[in-house]
């Protein structure tokens, strides 16, 4: 018997959270039970609950009635096994609950990771089901796990963005704004253009004043605009908008301003949760919800199997070497404290020099 701890979050009001502590059974036949001792927090979580129904993310980890269990990225280590391939001692890295410890049942088991094929789980997106046997894995990713867990899966989207808007020309334009640019995703893709020597572009970070000063040290954005002085934006050239913020007031003062210089404007996040509501038609490129695994796709069918998402490690752990020194990692132990950092984040109290790093071990 293993006593385990999680954090609940209500579907209808993401403020209402439960801690819920309950002794977990042995594993059943072809199961592992996994202890999780780190995952990351961000506000990309927050986006995994706005989206839990429309993509399915309560699914990969359900909980009772209207409560859910918000899914983060972690490493964890296998306590119990009734696997034969996957035996007691082996660490993992995927998705997990925001929990002390989980059931996995593993299928597909390959050298370097598996697939969970549990049978609630069959009809949700399959790259969420996949989790990596990080012994297996180069010395310098298995000394990563922080940043696996915290930045990774942001910097991934990142690199996937920055190689669509390569891989289409930029679409034509010659700037790119990024809104919500003190976001890891959006950071993560100011840094990868400004770092390619190919990519001419003008580079815009849009962000909040308080949020300015952090940007500017990391010194990846060209022209850096706060929120409220969009105006200040050179309107007379052709622009992608690539927003993370969801703030579709702001998608509408943007596609005003550029007209029909907006050439594409790809919706990417949404940190800034509360805001989000219609739009109606706009001038320029119409907003498309960018969707990730559609590039990817086209890359394994370009690059070759597993190619990208190599390409995408590579160029995760580089920024993530870029910007060691402008993170804190903050450690954060027991569920009481996890439900305070999880309202901070709903409330726009983490600024963006803070890495949170969760244990309920
Ligand atoms: N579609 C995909 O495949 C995909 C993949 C990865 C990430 N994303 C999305 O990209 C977005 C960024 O995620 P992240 O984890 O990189 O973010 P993050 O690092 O946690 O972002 C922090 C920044 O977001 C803004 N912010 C955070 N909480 C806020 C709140 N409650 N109200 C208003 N603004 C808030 C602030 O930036 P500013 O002041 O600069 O606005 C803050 O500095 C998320 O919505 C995530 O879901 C999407």
């Amino acid at each position: 018997m293993t006593q385990s701890t999680e954090l609940w979050v209500d579907r209808n009001n993401y403020r209402n959270t439960r801690i819920v502590n309950a002794t977990l059974a042995a594993p059943g036949q072809g199961e592992v039970l996994v202890a999780i001792d780190r995952f990351g927090l961000t506000s990309n979580n927050v986006s995994y609950a706005l989206s839990g129904d429309m993509i399915g993310y309560w699914g990969y980890y359900p909980a009772e009635g209207d409560w859910g269990k918000v899914p983060v990225w972690g490493c964890a280590n296998v306590v119990a096994s009734n696997c034969a391939d996957v035996p007691v001692g082996e660490r993992l890295w995927g998705f997990f609950p925001m929990a002390s410890h989980a059931i996995l049942r593993p299928g597909k088991v390959r050298e370097d990771q598996f697939v969970d094929i549990s049978e609630h789980r069959k009809a949700l997106p399959t790259l969420y089901n996949g989790y990596r046997r990080t012994r297996a894995e180069p010395a310098f990713l298995q000394s990563m796990e922080v940043e696996r867990c915290l930045l990774f899966p942001l910097f991934a989207t990142s690199f996937v963005i920055y190689d669509y808007l390569v891989d289409n020309d930029f679409f034509g334009a010659q700037q790119v704004l990024i809104g919500s640019v003190s976001s890891k995703t959006g950071f993560g893709l100011a840094q990868m253009l400004h770092d390619d020597p190919q990519v001419t572009r003008r580079v815009i970070g849009l962000t909040s004043p308080g949020n300015v000063a952090f940007v500017e040290r990391l010194g990846c954005c060209d022209e850096l605009v706060t929120y409220g002085n969009e105006a200040k934006i050179d309107t007379a050239v052709p622009t992608v908008y690539v927003d993370m913020s969801g703030d579709t007031k702001l998608q509408s003062v943007l596609h005003n301003l550029l007209g029909t210089n907006m050439v594409a404007s790809e919706s990417v996040g949404a940190t800034h949760w509360e805001a989000r509501g219609a739009t109606g038609d706009l001038p320029g490129a119409r907003p498309q919800f960018f969707f990730a695994p559609s590039q990817i796709g086209k890359r394994e069918t370009d690059w070759g199997p597993g190619v990208v998402m190599m390409k995408a490690m590579m160029a995760s752990a580089e920024v993530a070497k870029k910007v060691q020194g402008d993170l804190a990692v903050e450690w954060i132990r027991g569920a009481d404290t996890l439900a305070s950092a999880w309202s901070e984040l709903l409330d726009n109290k983490v600024s963006p020099d803070r890495g949170l790093m969760v244990s309920l071990l």
